[in-house]
């Protein structure tokens, strides 16, 4: 090699054979993204380039982790208006046109991921050369934060592979594996790591074919095929999204069939649409929820704990679930309970995930080997790194376990309760050193909710909450610094709105409207049905221990249809009826309630709650509340979280329909005073 040219991102080397290696190193950062500055030296570079008789040029990553990631986020959030977006948006589409245009032929050198911009890069290459690697990923999740791909890539991907296969990439954000790439044409070349750049060379040296379309995937791009297309797109995106909360969706499918065959036009339309998109509401709290799962996921880095034993106590609905995620996420785990029969179902569920996660035999063994049985704890209690109690919601038993534990495990060891409910105070009471209890409380189903609350007494030791939030993303959960009050976060806001939803089926309103409005405001699931989901009777439990703290009052509706036996959908009966696992539910509505007042009664409630946690320092802040609530309860994640909900309605308005809903409600919808110290 020689002629190395090095500049703040890009590092160009010139070899013998007439062919650039430009190699993209992102200063200060671990991954490379796509930032102005970035490009802007990119475009140098090309400028350059173009006019040297080259043979041909190779773009690589000089990162371990991967090729690109993506544009930078960060700019996203600074964006003053979206004319500012538009112009920096066409500025970028001119980088990709350049390097389209280059006058000898181009290669991307892929190893890791190669995600969104970084595809994008990718796709206005000639050449897409790949590493053979379970570990090389490509996709365009750009919609989920509530935008399309914006340089170029709308234009350029339906072209390469066809309609179907690019929106379906599109539109669900996914990433794909180095195989299915080859297989729809994403990359023309999959080889091992030592020969990516023996492939490059013979890319450009021998012409290689570049992978081509089939005839019938070119026709979907045609104008008399579009709309019939067009169709199919949108009814299955309905199925997942409503248009009002996720326009960015609709707006591809719109822009693809109004301009799939004016290249130029589309890429202008292209900018005008995600500039547009990129400074609306569900793009910015998108963004924003994106930055607070990254502060979660930064609260592990508080301490360099790693454990690699976990012995979990009670194989339950809970403990047997946790057990399976750390085995899952490579743990050596033992399972304790009080006789083999009950350990049983938890390693047949278990086995059922490895199954759907792992599908390879091999990997799905060796995470069964991974996972003990161990029915009185005698191989895994001394050993263990971690210690997880989920046995029954007993005080007297859990602190009788306790007892009989803490002189057996190792000093060191971190020591966790997944209790739902009771206080920590009431449980390390029963240990002679009780700065050691921390809660982890994990909720159901474990393998999808991402969040567990770090529980601290005022005795938990400092470094106790350190080591639980580590060991929280070692197993790729989100850890959440809560204080121990009754229902501690999560739940506490959530039950106000599960309440107010039972009060409102008293007044003979249908359960299947509630859902609706909460629904409609972007719940995952409406209240009802996720009560009868959660389990009436755990509901009412979990009520009565946050209602005697926080004078809440319960429903007598939910205590009644608990002592019929209508529990839900395990019992096949609660607030529905359930064939086959479904509930049965009318699509006619019966409410003489306008859908406003439905919603904002479940949600203001809601609100109202978690401004009361903030005040009473249950979290530390308002960012993490939302990020609690977001991640814990699956609350609109386009709507930024109650508290960002509360800002952009204005908090003058809510005071006013609180006082509202409080006059024709009553008491429990008194506006909480948000206390000076807590306006963040
Ligand atoms: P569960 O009733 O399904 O399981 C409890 C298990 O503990 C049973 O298998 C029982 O045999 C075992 N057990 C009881 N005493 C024991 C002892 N002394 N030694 C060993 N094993 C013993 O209960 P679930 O739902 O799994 O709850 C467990 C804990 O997790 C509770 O503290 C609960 O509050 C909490 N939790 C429950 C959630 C839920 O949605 N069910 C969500 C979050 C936390």
């Amino acid at each position: 090699m020689r002629n190395i040219i090095k500049n703040i991102n890009w590092r160009l080397e010139k070899d013998r054979n007439g062919i650039a290696w430009l190699q993209f190193d992102k200063a200060d950062s671990g991954a490379n993204v796509l930032s102005a500055d970035v490009l802007e030296e990119l475009d140098r570079f090309l400028k350059n380039l173009s006019e040297e008789q080259l043979q041909g040029l190779v773009i690589l990553s000089a990162k371990p982790n991967g090729f690109i990631a993506g544009a930078d986020i960060k700019e996203f959030t600074k964006l003053k208006d979206s004319s500012a977006a538009e112009k920096l948006i066409r500025s970028g589409q001119a980088v990709f046109d350049r390097l389209e245009n280059m006058p000898f032929p181009t290669v991307s050198m892929i190893h890791g991921f190669c995600l969104g911009g970084g595809l994008e890069l990718a796709l206005a290459c000639r050449y897409r050369v790949a590493e053979d690697h379970q570990r090389t990923r490509l996709g365009l999740p750009e919609v989920k934060l509530g935008i399309h791909p914006g340089f170029g890539g709308t234009v350029r991907l339906p072209r390469l592979i066809g309609a179907p296969n690019a929106m379906e990439l599109m539109l669900t954000g996914r990433t794909i594996d180095v195989r299915r790439a080859k297989n729809i044409g994403l990359v023309d070349y999959v080889v091992p790591s030592r020969h990516l750049k023996k492939m490059s060379v013979m890319c450009i040296r021998n012409h290689l074919p570049v992978h081509k379309p089939s005839l019938g995937l070119r026709l979907t791009n045609n104008m008399l095929v579009r709309p019939f297309i067009k169709k199919v797109l949108i009814k299955n995106v309905n199925k997942r999204v409503q248009e009002a909360h996720y326009p960015a969706p609709y707006a591809l499918i719109n822009l693809w069939e109004s301009y799939a065959g004016n290249p130029d036009k589309m890429l202008a339309e292209e900018a005008r649409s995600v500039a547009e998109l990129i400074t609306g509401s569900t793009a910015q709290n998108l963004v924003r929820v994106f930055f607070l799962m990254e502060k979660l996921k930064s609260m592990g880095r508080s301490t360099d704990f790693s454990a690699s034993r976990v012995h979990v106590i009670g194989a339950g609905l809970m403990g047997g679930d946790i057990a399976a995620w750390c085995a899952l996420q490579g743990m050596n785990v033992t399972l304790q309970d009080r006789e083999a029969k009950y350990i049983a179902p938890a390693m047949k569920r278990a086995y059922r995930l490895f199954k759907k996660r792992l599908k390879k035999p091999r990997l799905i063994q060796s995470a069964m080997d991974r996972l003990m049985p161990d029915v009185n704890g005698r191989a895994g209690l001394k050993r263990a790194d971690v210690i997880i109690e989920a046995i029954f919601e007993n005080v007297e038993a859990k602190q009788n376990l306790f007892r009989e534990i803490e002189p057996v495990i190792k000093p060191d060891a971190l020591l966790a309760t997944n209790t739902s409910s009771i206080p920590l105070e009431a449980l390390n009471r029963a240990l002679s050193r009780p700065e050691r209890l921390v809660g982890l409380h994990f909720f159901n189903p474990v393998a999808k909710m991402q969040l567990v609350e770090i529980v601290a007494s005022a005795s938990t030791g400092p470094d106790e909450v350190n080591r639980a939030k580590a060991f929280t993303r070692q197993i790729d959960r989100l850890p959440l610094p809560v204080k121990s009050t009754p229902g501690f976060l999560v739940n506490r806001v959530l039950m106000p709105y599960l309440l107010e939803a039972v009060s409102m089926v008293d007044e003979g309103i249908s359960p299947a409207d509630i859902d609706r409005a909460a629904v409609d405001f972007g719940m995952p699931m409406g209240p009802i049905l996720l009560a009868d989901t959660i389990g009436l009777d755990i509901c009412l439990h979990v009520a009565e221990i946050i209602s005697k703290g926080l004078n809440i009052s319960i429903p007598a509706r939910l205590r009644a249809i608990v002592k019929e036996g209508r529990l839900g959908r395990k019992s096949g009966q609660g607030f529905y009826v359930y064939k086959k696992g479904r509930p049965v539910v009318s699509k006619t509505s019966s409410s003489r309630t306008s859908a406003k007042d439905l919603t904002d009664r479940l949600i203001l409630r809601m609100v109202n709650e978690a401004i009361s946690c903030l005040n009473a320092g249950v979290i530390e802040n308002a960012d993490l509340l939302d990020a609690g609530i977001i991640f814990g309860t699956g609350f609109a994640p386009f709507r930024g979280g109650p508290l960002n909900y509360r800002y952009t309605e204005g908090s003058k308005n809510l005071r006013h329909r609180l006082e509202e809903l409080e006059g024709h409600y009553g008491k429990r919808f008194h506006p909480v005073k948000v206390l000076e110290s807590v306006t963040t």
